[in-house]
């Protein structure tokens, strides 16, 4: 066969049709709006050449409201597999220039294909969402089709991981393919994400909110939660895409991919021995330490505007991917709050399930006090976050740069719940409670009856620091395995986690485990 073949010839106009999307006038429409369309964005996901469509000549069936005059193969969106730093992902890309993105039978399957595919070979499902959600003429079809994909994000997920780009509207039932994969970064001013919209909001709480604030990218970095992360545009979106990849498994049987580490190993940073200040009261930020521990550059957090009193993120020691959760002493003074809790059990659960190893910093006063916190279920929240540290098996490494008070101690990978290494440094505190409260409940009589109740409750006070105020109680029963010098806290890691690579644990089996949701 040549290339005049009348087979190959009708193979390229088919193949011709199925490129064009919506059409010219529908294409500049989207690219008025500051948007890429869904071809576009594949070719800056995936490294050049990789992408092999499937389903390309799909069409829906409908035929109701007119719509066999508006068959466009494809169906309004593109799914197939590529590759991302010549690793195998699979992608699905909404092409809102067709009937916009909305979502039928048809399309659903064409997604349901390539995520069942991915499952089998162990490969990450990446899905880019620009859709006006389920088609309107296609009706209950439609619902069904995103049923169908809501049940295959559950069932990959842990097993492969699952990353959503939210780049245009996301709205209604759709909201929740999304919400159950392990990411979704969304796109600043293009995006938004809600249940229900501005004009149901006002209909039936009054409440006047734009699409913006209802549901922008800020709106869900910040107060929800819901975005991970945000992006300025389709191009740095994407480019994110690519980054958080690169820390990640292919799927839940393979490590994390260990790259070549141009920091050294073994270097050491006595910036850190002065860093955290002498007075416990004062605050410090926890990113300086992180920072100055792991390979350079290499800190990509997630979460970073939402609970800002925890940082999460993925970094590299010596080249392999670590999960670091920290307590951040300059925003609450690094209390755990409900946010908090919930956005480190999260990460921590999804690094266990993905064999990438947790690195925690802890400077943690304690569980944030107030009705607020009490009523909306400080106990129930802050033990999702001790029961995702209790259930991890991957290695665990702990660094206690000041306080570990009370239950907040246990919860923060403390050795009592299978940390493998935790490390103190010098400035550690680990007692039951900071020293102030500790001498008002306990020497509460003898400070009410001596002569200057103010000097007396001072030296109980520096009494009582000498006494706790340090890691070497801790030490003495093994709670720590060791007191560092903050310096050497990178190789130390370094060393440790290269020990643990081999790590092998496991929970008793069950069917699942009922964490407190
Ligand atoms: C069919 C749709 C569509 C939909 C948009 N279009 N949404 N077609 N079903 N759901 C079509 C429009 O008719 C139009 O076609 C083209 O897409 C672009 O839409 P515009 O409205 O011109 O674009 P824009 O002004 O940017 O507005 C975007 C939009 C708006 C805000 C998303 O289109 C909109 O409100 N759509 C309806 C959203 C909706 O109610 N969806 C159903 C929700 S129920 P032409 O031919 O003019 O280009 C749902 C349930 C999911 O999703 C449940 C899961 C369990």
């Amino acid at each position: 066969m040549s290339a005049h073949d009348p087979g190959i010839q009708r193979l390229h106009e088919l193949r011709h049709k199925t490129l064009h999307g919506g059409g010219e006038k529908r294409v500049a429409a989207q690219h008025a709006k500051g948007k890429l369309t869904a071809r576009e964005r594949l070719e800056l996901l995936l490294d050049p050449g990789s992408f092999e469509e499937f389903d390309a000549f799909v069409t829906h069936r409908c035929t109701d409201f007119g719509m066999d005059a508006q068959k466009i193969p494809g169906d309004g969106v593109i799914t197939g597999a590529g590759r991302i730093e010549g690793r195998v992902v699979y992608v699905f890309s909404q092409d809102f220039t067709v009937l916009g993105g909305s979502l039928a039978e048809a399309y659903a399957a064409r997604i349901c294909k390539i995520m069942d595919r991915a499952m089998k070979v162990g490969a990450p499902i990446i899905g880019l969402n620009d859709s006006g959600g389920a088609r309107i003429q296609e009706g209950i079809v439609s619902l069904g089709g995103y049923a169908d994909i809501f049940l295959r994000n559950t069932l990959a997920s842990g097993v492969v991981p699952q990353i959503s780009a939210v780049m245009g509207p996301c709205a209604g039932g759709a909201v929740y393919s999304p919400a159950i994969t392990d990411f979704t970064i969304m796109v600043d001013g293009t995006s938004y994400m809600f249940v229900t919209g501005p004009n149901v909001v006002k209909t039936v709480t009054h409440e006047d909110v734009s699409f913006e604030d209802l549901g922008g990218s800020r709106a869900h970095a910040a107060k929800s939660g819901v975005a991970h992360f945000t992006a300025s545009d389709d191009a740095s979106c994407i480019a994110l895409l690519r980054r958080l990849l690169s820390y990640l498994p292919a799927s839940n049987l393979d490590d994390p991919p260990k790259v070549v580490c141009q920091d050294p190993e073994d270097r050491a940073d006595p910036e850190l021995d002065s860093l955290v200040p002498v007075d416990p009261k004062k605050p410090y930020d926890m990113h300086q330490v992180i920072r100055r521990v792991v390979d350079r550059d290499s800190f990509l957090e997630v979460h970073a505007a939402y609970a800002r009193n925890m940082l999460v993120g993925f970094a590299r020691l010596g080249g392999r991917s670590v999960g670091v959760v920290g307590n951040q002493p300059a925003v609450l003074a690094g209390c755990l709050d409900i946010e908090a809790s919930r956005k480190a059990a999260r990460f921590v659960r999804f690094c266990d399930a993905f064999n990438i190893p947790l690195v925690t910093f802890v400077d943690v006063p304690g569980f944030l006090p107030g009705t607020d916190q009490e009523h909306g279920g400080i106990i129930r929240e802050g033990a999702k976050l001790l029961y995702a540290y209790c259930e991890a098996t991957v290695p665990k490494l702990t660094v206690i740069t000041r306080k570990a008070y009370g239950g907040a101690y246990d919860v923060m990978s403390s050795k009592h719940i299978r940390g493998d290494i935790n490390y103190a440094w010098p400035t550690a505190e680990i007692a039951v409670m900071g020293a102030e409260g500790a001498v008002e409940i306990i020497f509460r009589r003898e400070i009410a009856a001596a002569d200057d109740p103010q000097a007396t409750a001072a030296r109980l006070v520096q009494e009582y620091r000498e006494a706790f105020a340090h890691p070497y109680k801790a030490a003495e029963r093994g709670y720590v395995d060791d007191v560092i010098e903050p310096a050497s806290t990178r190789p130390r890691l370094i060393r440790a986690l290269s020990r643990l690579h081999r790590k092998r644990d496991l929970n008793p089996p069950k069917k699942h485990g009922n964490i407190p949701l």
